[in-house]
């Protein structure tokens, strides 16, 4: 009888050490593909140390320095295959099914190994789990290393790239030109094209010949966004016009689609023809104007960040509506910095919010010295869109306008196009972890 338990326990032990193998190396290999840092970790050794646990947070010390990880952070980040699925990269369980009192096994549940890996075997299940089991968990030091710290996380996302402001005499000096073949077949120059579009908000591509080919621009970013509008749009001087746009009369700064719930971050605006007397466009930075006003006026940048301003469109059979602040943060940021901007006074609903109060002539006030700036013309950029020309921008954050023109002096004719912001975003991740792969995380 003894024996053939001896057997059964030494097989179940194999068996067990089998599974934990195979786990343990194609967590490792999964890591390896999905983590950012790989170059760090083949090249720089980041060293870990345990330093001291207790019953909610595991105290290490990543080269040198002291970091504290939640036990449930951590069982909610597990990156083994029962927790991730291999093919979808999606994650198998909630974060609610995480027991709070969960931690390592008593004695020895948790241990770094190689001096770069910490691993943990949980002394629980998680909630609702039908087959209870020991779940090992790995995390390399690299790992750790990127969630020590906000600074790092931002970093490996790729977000901590800052922008650019500028005034006109700053722009001016800047090439935002590219040739529409490099932009289009050459991956180097589109990732610097995407560059300058993330820092300024703005580029413009040269020799964009044919009337469909600002279709093509916007695709080697992402999916074209359709509207009301159309697939894409033309603005040119029509009889009875569905929005100011398609008229020749001045059109002041603003940005498109408040009116919607999620406004396209990236426009798209093609020169097909353009030879009359006028019609230049302008366009300024506002997160450059919200800025100053963060540094002058503290007062003034908090009510725009507050204070609801409507925007709408009913007008040929629609009626949309949606309601937003004029300044709208990153709360989740490292330095608080400036998500988007909502100004355009074409498209403004009488307001919505009670202006019985004193709010409301003290958001007015914030108001006009947001508008002093952006009408200021030592922050504007202005130009004649040639024909061939297509100016790429960021909606939420710059400004445009176009000044008027003489209808009878020629034609002027610019086809539009929209694709969202997360796809400009994604571009910029992809492309960046291709020709400048983050090389080293500060600690
Ligand atoms: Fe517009």
């Amino acid at each position: 009888m003894l024996i053939p338990r001896i057997i059964r326990l030494l097989n179940n032990f194999s068996i067990r050490q089998k599974q934990y193998s195979i786990q343990f190396s194609s967590l490792y290999r999964q890591i390896n593909i999905e983590n950012s840092f790989n170059n760090i970790h083949k090249n720089n050794q980041i060293q870990l140390e345990l330093k001291s646990v207790n019953d909610t947070h595991v105290t290490l010390i990543i080269n040198n320095k002291e970091y504290k990880y939640d036990w449930i952070f951590l069982r909610d980040s597990c990156q083994c295959h029962q927790c991730i699925d291999l093919s979808t990269k999606q994650k198998l369980y909630n974060t609610t099914d995480i027991p709070l009192t969960i931690s390592p096994q008593q004695q020895t549940g948790i241990k770094i190994l190689n001096n770069n890996i910490l691993e943990i075997y949980w002394n629980q299940s998680l909630l609702n789990e039908k087959n209870s089991h020991i779940h090992r968990s790995l995390y390399l030091s690299t790992w750790l290393q990127t969630y020590s710290t906000l600074k790092n996380i931002t970093r490996s996302r790729y977000n901590d790239r800052p922008f650019i402001n500028w005034n006109r005499n700053h722009i001016q000096q800047i090439n935002l030109h590219i040739q529409c073949n490099d932009y289009l077949y050459s991956d180097q120059k589109f990732y610097t094209a995407l560059k300058y579009l993330h820092d300024y908000g703005l580029i413009f591509i040269d020799n964009v010949q044919g009337e469909f080919t600002v279709e093509r621009l916007v695709e080697r970013i992402g999916e074209i966004r359709h509207t009301f509008y159309g697939k894409t749009w033309d603005v040119r001087n029509i009889q009875q016009a569905i929005n100011v746009a398609y008229t020749s009369q001045r059109l002041g700064l603003h940005m498109d689609l408040l009116y919607f719930e999620a406004p396209p971050g990236l426009q798209f605006l093609h020169s097909l023809v353009n030879n009359v007397n006028g019609g230049a466009s302008y366009y300024v930075d506002a997160f450059r104007a919200a800025e100053i006003l963060r540094q002058n006026d503290p007062e003034a940048f908090e009510i725009l960040c507050s204070y609801p301003v409507t925007f709408h469109y009913r007008n040929a059979g629609r009626h949309y509506h949606f309601t937003r602040p004029t300044i709208v943060l990153n709360r989740y940021s490292l330095d608080n910095r400036i998500d988007h901007i909502n100004y355009s006074p074409p498209f403004q609903a009488p307001f919505e919010s009670d202006t019985s109060k004193s709010e409301f002539r003290k958001f007015i006030r914030a108001f006009q010295y947001f508008r002093d700036l952006i009408e200021d013309q030592n922050n504007q950029l202005e130009l004649i869109l040639e024909k061939d020309q297509c100016v790429i921008f960021q909606n939420r954050r710059i400004l445009h306008a176009r000044r008027e023109f003489d209808p009878l002096s020629g034609e002027r004719w610019l086809k539009g196009c929209y694709t969202d912001l997360d796809n400009f975003k994604d571009r910029l991740r992809i492309f960046q972890e291709k020709f400048e792969p983050i090389s080293a995380l500060e600690l």
